[in-house]
């Protein structure tokens, strides 16, 4: 039954009847905000390629998780940038690192909000690269052992969620295995499954010092044109143990999310990344884009898309605006 007696118009009519058919919205509770921990004491900068993004002390994030917490945002995704750097990234696995540091003080001062730690060596070696790096190259399976002591450090510190975003193969059940053995059965692992090599992550790179000094990432991240291996790499991920899978980044991706919605059962994450932000923070101060509205829109097609959690710098700011209207 075509026009006229079908009439899609009389649905639109008003906000209220607009709202009864709506079909998806972003509930708070489903997003994590990333957060980025340094030295030092009263620290809170802003990141001057990443607007309205700080880096914290351990002490002034205490603070900041509080007003996160208070928001209704359940989770933080913890970054940390590391006093100092070497070949191997040993600050990333040392009990007494930043991120370690961190897990502890903000598990006491807010024991409610989830604590999700990215596992990654990148931030914490000289050469930038996610892995030890051999005759040149990344070494796979060399990077599986400390890739693991890395979860295990954050874990014992009292992470509920490790996050590995290195993309080396096999670190999944690495990780599973070395949590188990440990003891810590109860620590869930949200995996980078469909990292893609991307240009989206510069602004990133800039605020956790952590561009490769030399080469790139295409040899261990995914090759952005392939869709069929992102689901290979997240059913991969899944057979070894993975609670939750992440698609990054999240806007170029949105195919990648719909399928694996469709494929496997775990929950879905999707990285809103740091030049996603930007593009929309930048045209925002040109004046050329509605902040608010351009935000809900894009949060919204990364739900609709299939995602169930969102992980954006945008969540402070969205969980204010959904608190107001
Ligand atoms: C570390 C890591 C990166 C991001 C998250 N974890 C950078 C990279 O892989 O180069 C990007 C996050 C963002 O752009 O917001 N491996």
């Amino acid at each position: 039954m075509a026009y006229p007696i079908n009439r899609m118009r009389r649905l639109r009519r008003s906000e209220s009847l607009r709202r009864m058919v709506r079909e998806n919205v972003v509930p708070v509770d489903n997003l994590i905000y990333p957060v980025f921990v340094v030295s030092g004491l009263d620290v809170k900068l802003e990141i001057p390629s990443m607007p309205g993004v700080f880096h914290f002390s351990v002490d002034a994030l205490c603070k900041e998780a509080e007003e996160i917490a208070k928001l209704g945002i359940p989770a933080v995704l913890l970054f940390g940038i590391p006093a100092t750097k070497d070949e191997m990234g040993s600050e990333a696995y040392s009990p007494d690192g930043i991120v370690q540091r961190a897990v502890r003080s903000l598990k006491k001062a807010v024991p409610e909000l989830v604590i999700i730690t990215d596992v990654c060596l990148c931030e914490y070696t000289t050469h930038g690269h996610c892995g030890v790096v051999l005759g040149g190259e990344v070494d796979n399976d060399r990077t599986l052992e400390l890739i693991a002591r890395t979860a295990l450090s954050h874990a014992e510190a009292g992470a509920d969620v490790v996050a590995p975003s290195d993309m080396m193969d096999g670190r999944v059940g690495a990780i599973r295995d070395t949590l188990d053995n440990n003891d810590l059965i109860h620590v869930a692992i949200m995996s980078y499954a469909a990292k893609f090599a991307s240009a989206f992550y510069g602004p990133f790179r800039d605020a956790a010092g952590c561009a490769p000094q030399f080469g790139d990432r295409a040899g261990y991240q995914m090759d952005p044109p392939n869709r069929r291996e992102a689901l290979k790499e997240i059913t991969l991920d899944v057979d070894e143990g993975a609670d939750i899978v992440m698609v990054k980044p999240a806007l170029a991706y949105l195919d990648i999310i719909s399928d694996a919605r469709v494929s496997v059962d775990v929950p879905i994450a999707a990285y809103n990344v740091s030049g996603e932000y930007c593009m929309v923070k930048a045209a925002v101060e040109k004046g050329w884009l509605d902040e608010r509205r351009a935000v809900i829109e894009i949060l919204t097609s990364i739900r609709r898309a299939g995602a169930d959690m969102i992980i954006t710098y945008h969540a402070k700011d969205y969980a204010a605006w959904a608190s107001n209207s």
